[in-house]
């Protein structure tokens, strides 16, 4: 027999040592690390005293024909694209985000929105089965055939799930949330890692072999992952997190991982006084209510997963009085603001480094495409030079560190959707696929090949060089020179 003995295991990440100490050196977090029961120990099979399994594997071709499951549609438009035209059978789902983002709230929407086309089952280890009817009450949602238990006992919950099914079954399930859940045969808390893990591993194989879609909730710790293991990540089949900025009334749901459809899909949603409502044209959304040109706004067309989303971004170029000037970015990368920062002071000579620079993407949208660096960059020179874009431009374009502008994928989708809003130009890269150049754009277009050229579209570009070049620096103008 081997020998079984403690081991420690951190909570943050789920690694695995032999004795506890202060910091995780996985995960780097600092006291996260605690005692767990042993584990079962495996009995190891190598050597030749090895016993012969009695299971039998049976081998399938790929090509042989199988019987494609349906998906399961809720009629929630947002949450079917987002889990990739509808939810797989036999699939387990994790929903994370911050408490009150409206996790139980949309799962519940869902179900209820299901209705009779699938036997749906909520289960709750946080609220009463009377405060989840309160919540369906005021969601006007009371009537919808969908069954309630309170309950976190994970097997108590799957065995009377298997006996229902021989009755009317279980389709769709919600499990709110996978924290609460434990298993009895396990001599941890709820919520550790070795609870959250064997759960989820138990529901999922419960899911699996019955062809039970099912929802798992994660509560995320203050780093923004999901409490408990990344291991629970690996086990289902897709993660979405649910998520918004604080004080906006949007919600927007992001697939992170999805083994049955594209990730980079987002659903957004409003939070209202009935509970959430899909938001179709998220564009008007984002869209920050422009009476004029206001200097430091510019609209980017951007792609979220398949679908087109003009965004506002907005820059602040102020002297700073910091020795080391402030550099505030909200919904993009830091590390791509330096990066654009540093190629517009090298490639076209504008002197940056003694100005403060806020950046932010309005309505509280979190933007990670390439394709807005030319956005940023033109938001940033139009709030140096105090002008504007012209009234009614978009702007997407990716920006190399010589400065160049490089080409992006879904061209003719941003510039539709721009048109479709009522712009009527678009700064863009160089028109590269030869498909593409025989279409007729929706717009205008102003193509850009170099940073340069978006200078030149800023009357005041001589101006610029002049008064915001650092004159002492002889090498400011060779550097603002193209190669
Ligand atoms: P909830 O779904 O309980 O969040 P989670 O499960 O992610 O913790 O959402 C609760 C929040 O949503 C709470 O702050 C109140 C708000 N809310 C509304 O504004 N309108 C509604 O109709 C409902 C049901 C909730
Ligand atoms: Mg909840």
């Amino acid at each position: 027999m081997a020998k079984t003995t403690a081991h420690y295991v951190c909570q943050e990440c789920g690694a695995d040592y032999p004795q506890w100490s202060g910091r995780c050196e996985a995960c780097g977090a600092w006291n996260s690390i605690s005692e767990e029961a042993p584990r079962d120990s495996v009995p190891l099979g190598a050597g030749k005293t090895r016993k012969r399994s009695k299971e039998h594997v049976e081998f399938l071709q790929l090509d042989s024909p199988a019987a494609e499951l349906p998906r399961r549609v809720t009629g929630i438009t947002e949450l079917d694209r987002v889990c990739g035209g509808g939810m797989v059978p036999g699939s387990a789902l994790l929903v994370g985000g911050d408490p009150g983002i409206g996790k139980s709230t949309l799962l519940l929407q869902a179900l209820c929105a299901i209705g009779g086309k699938a036997a749906c089952v909520y289960i709750s280890g946080e609220e009463s089965v009377e405060q989840v009817r309160m919540r369906a009450g005021r969601l006007g949602l009371a009537e919808a055939p969908v069954r309630l238990a309170a309950a976190t006992n994970i097997r108590a919950i799957l065995d009377s799930l298997e006996t229902d099914r021989k009755a009317d079954g279980a389709e769709v399930l919600v499990i709110d949330s996978i924290q609460t859940m434990y298993m009895d045969a396990l001599d941890a808390a709820p919520g550790t890692v070795t609870q959250v893990r064997a759960c989820s591993g138990e529901l999922v194989r419960f899911a699996k072999r019955h062809g039970i879609t099912v929802f798992l909730v994660g509560h995320v710790t203050k780093e923004g992952q999901i409490a408990g293991p990344r291991v629970v990540e690996h086990m289902v089949d897709t993660v979405l997190y649910f998520e918004s900025k604080r004080g906006h009334q949007f919600r927007i749901l992001r697939a992170v991982k999805n083994r049955y459809g594209p990730t980079d899909e987002i659903g957004v949603f409003e939070m209202s006084d009935a509970g959430l409502r899909e938001v179709t044209n998220p564009s008007s959304l984002f869209l920050a209510d422009q009476p004029e040109d206001v200097q430091g706004a510019v609209v980017f067309a951007g792609i979220e997963g398949t679908r087109p989303l003009l965004v506002e971004i907005q820059a602040l170029v102020a002297p700073s009085v910091l020795g080391s000037p402030r550099r505030a970015v909200v919904g993009w990368d830091s590390g791509r603001l330096a990066m654009t920062l540093a190629v517009l002071e090298a490639r076209c000579g504008l002197a940056l480094g003694a100005q403060d620079v806020y950046l932010n993407v309005a309505g509280g949208l979190r933007i990670t495409e390439p394709a807005a660096d030319l956005a940023v960059a033109a938001a940033i020179v139009s709030s140096l030079t105090g002008e504007p874009l012209p009234h009614n431009t978009v702007v997407f374009g990716e920006v190399g560190l010589s400065g160049e502008v490089r080409g992006v994928g879904q061209r003719q989708a941003r510039l539709k959707e721009a048109a479709k809003l009522g712009f009527t130009r678009a700064l863009a890269p160089r028109q590269t696929a030869e498909a593409e150049k025989h279409r007729k754009p929706s717009l205008e277009i102003l193509e850009i090949g170099h940073l340069q050229d978006l200078l030149a579209h800023f009357a005041t570009t001589a101006h610029i060089t002049a008064e915001h070049t650092s004159q002492e620096d002889p090498l400011a103008l060779t550097r603002g020179r193209r190669h």
